[in-house]
């Protein structure tokens, strides 16, 4: 790997560390960051880990204006001898250079990406939290930085890698999460931006999430932007179905986020000879499947929901019950699985493991 010379400058006092059995997800940040700046005339330049602190912006940059941002999300895991290790990092970072590439913001360096998260969570590593189902998330992210109010792309930029210990996403932790199908508002279409982990998709999905947190649902499931007759994800994750012993998802289609967990799920399941179909799925199969007592099992694969059961669908004022609100059998040994390959636990046939 090449030695990337990021500076390093540590800071006086170090924060109180929460303990890691209370954590949720995403309150508490580290001591230090990684930052790396851009200018169309020099490139990447200046890598450093500083301490954590706030960011002094022009109040013209781009970012607060038109909202030209990406973010990834991904975790570092304590191993049971005490090590540290990341799951399929190089899958964040080609997605990140994917939704930069959309949001017309230059490439980074995939192998100084990858550098720069192994030596701050190098340098963090006490802060990757012990306590069962916990982690340390990791969270790259890229800002448009140069005051200029015309609608064109910066021509100066940010990268930034901040760190959270966290515990569960959803306050139900590994139990099933009521889910909402949203039939008003729509995420994305085919063309938009809905592929890319950008900003503006999280923003423009708040209100439906909001619409249904007050009568208990985590999360919206939504529907195709042209017809609404179509599933597409779930709020901060993919989703999958167990349909008489068949495992579905949608495809991905062009307006759906390509989930790293998404991916790890149906090779695991095709390493099981357990036969699982990406395609278009519409709303009236589920229900239909539901009603005719086939809908075995629903859950979530994403990298801060891990994969999370759905107990309930609701739609149109109707609520789907799925395996009684229990963890379904699949699912669980898909989070066995999946969740003890990424603390080292199981072995790792598939090479996603990579040590700090
Ligand atoms: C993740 O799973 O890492 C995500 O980015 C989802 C989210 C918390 C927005």
């Amino acid at each position: 790997m090449i030695n990337y010379d990021f500076t390093v400058t540590k800071v006086m006092t170090e924060k109180t560390k929460p303990a890691s059995d209370q954590l949720a997800f995403g309150k508490h940040f580290t001591d230090h960051m990684f930052i790396i700046d851009y200018h169309i005339d020099k490139g990447w330049y200046d890598g450093r880990i500083v301490p954590y602190q706030p960011l002094t912006l022009d109040p013209a940059s781009m970012i607060f204006h038109y909202g030209q941002t990406v973010f990834e999300g991904l975790k570092a895991y304590a191993t049971p001898q005490g090590d540290i290790q990341l799951f399929r990092p190089e899958e964040n970072i080609l997605r990140l250079n994917r939704s930069n590439a959309r949001m017309c913001i230059p490439e980074i360096e995939p192998a100084l990406a990858l550098a720069a998260i192994k030596k701050l969570v190098q340098i963090e590593r006490e802060w990757v939290p012990q306590a069962e189902g916990t982690s340390l998330y990791i969270r790259p992210f890229v800002i448009a930085t140069e005051p200029y109010l015309g609608v064109a792309p910066s021509k100066q930029y940010k990268f930034i890698i901040i760190l959270s210990p966290v515990g569960a996403y959803y306050k139900e932790g590994i139990n099933p999460v009521k889910i909402a199908v949203e039939n008003q508002y729509i995420r994305a279409i085919k063309g938009g931006t809905g592929e890319a982990k950008t900003a503006g998709n999280y923003a423009g999905s708040l209100i439906a999430q909001e619409k249904v947190a007050a009568d208990g649902y985590a999360q919206v499931l939504w529907l195709d932007g042209y017809e609404k007759k179509y599933i597409e994800e779930v709020g901060s994750m993919n989703v999958f179905f167990k349909i008489n012993g068949e495992i579905i998802t949608p495809a991905l289609n062009g307006s759906i986020l390509p989930g790293v967990t998404r991916k790890s799920v149906i090779q695991l399941l095709k390493h099981w000879n357990i036969e699982v179909s990406e395609r278009r799925i519409a709303l009236d199969e589920i229900i239909q499947a539901y009603q005719r007592g086939e809908l075995e099992e629903a859950f979530g694969a994403g990298t801060a929901a891990v994969i999370s059961p759905i107990g309930m669908l609701a739609y149109n004022g109707e609520e789907m019950v799925i395996n009684e609100q229990q963890t379904g059998q699949l699912s669980k040994k898909l989070y066995e699985t999946l969740t003890g390959i990424q603390y080292g636990k199981i072995d790792d046939p598939f090479d996603w493991i990579k040590e700090i």
